[in-house]
């Protein structure tokens, strides 16, 4: 019932030359692979390479970041309309690395979510405790907070273009994964959010992905927890092989 969403993030990797040379590489190995959305979010000046690269296969472009207003004055930026514009599907937004490094906050994320979305753009949420907030014993209080945040004046028409990826701090490029157990309860904690905020119908039918050192070797047991509906794959999507058979493991 749920649509499993299995997403590289690049982050500031490949260039528009490997951009297409990895998706003509990629796209025989995954074809019709169609139990799983397949999608690429790439660093914003390689866009027209992947999306011309993915052109007439199941492979589908995102963005990083977007920025919340229309247009204007915000020098550096690239608005929603630029993306679909440009044949962006997806974008992630609130990604750790952008709460940690550039000042993203739950205000911004949010902002962020609303302008994707009104301009038709699946938005990929990210949410996550560091590890001492879960030291603490904060991880549901965190998870639940940053997930209504994230979705505050959402509506409810919306949340179909949602998806939320929990992504613990701690093992985001670590080589350090939760556990199954753990990443199957976080998503529980964001599900049990969106109940809270939208009701149990659309708890039930929103993709949440798992994100953190999801690799070749773990991705069969953590897509095989209840809650968990695919993954945002850092490091492991820079390698076809890899990534490959992640999405292999959505399929089996
Ligand atoms: P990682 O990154 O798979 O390299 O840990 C995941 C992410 O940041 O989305």
């Amino acid at each position: 019932m749920r649509r499993t969403v299995i997403a590289g993030n690049w982050k500031m990797n490949m260039t528009p030359k490997k951009t297409a040379e990895f998706i003509k590489a990629l796209a025989p190995m995954v074809a019709g692979k169609d139990k799983c959305d397949i999608v690429l979010c790439v660093p914003a000046i390689d866009i027209p390479a992947a999306v011309e690269a993915a052109k007439g296969t199941n492979i589908k472009i995102g963005a990083e970041n977007v920025h919340f207003k229309a247009s204007g004055a915000y020098t550096g930026e690239i608005s929603a309309e630029m993306l679909v514009e440009a044949g962006v599907e997806y974008v992630v937004i609130g990604h750790s690395e952008r709460r940690q490094y550039f000042g993203e906050t739950d205000k911004t994320v949010n902002l962020r979510t609303l302008a994707a979305l009104e301009a038709g753009l699946k938005a990929i949420v990210c949410v996550g405790e560091t590890l001492e907030e879960r030291e603490l014993g904060y991880t549901e209080t965190l998870l639940k907070y940053q997930t209504k945040m994230a979705l505050t004046n959402v509506k409810a028409e919306q949340l179909k273009n949602v998806i939320v990826a929990y992504e613990p701090v701690w093992a985001i490029g670590t080589g350090v994964t939760a556990t199954a157990e753990q990443a199957d309860e976080g998503n529980g904690f964001v599900r049990a959010a969106i109940a809270e905020a939208f009701g149990n119908d659309a708890a039930e039918s929103i993709t949440v992905q798992y994100g953190g050192s999801m690799n070749d070797g773990n991705a069969a047991e953590l897509l095989s927890k209840v809650n968990v509906d695919g993954g945002l794959i850092g490091g492991a999507s820079l390698k076809t092989d890899k990534f490959t058979a992640i999405v292999d493991a959505a399929n089996a």
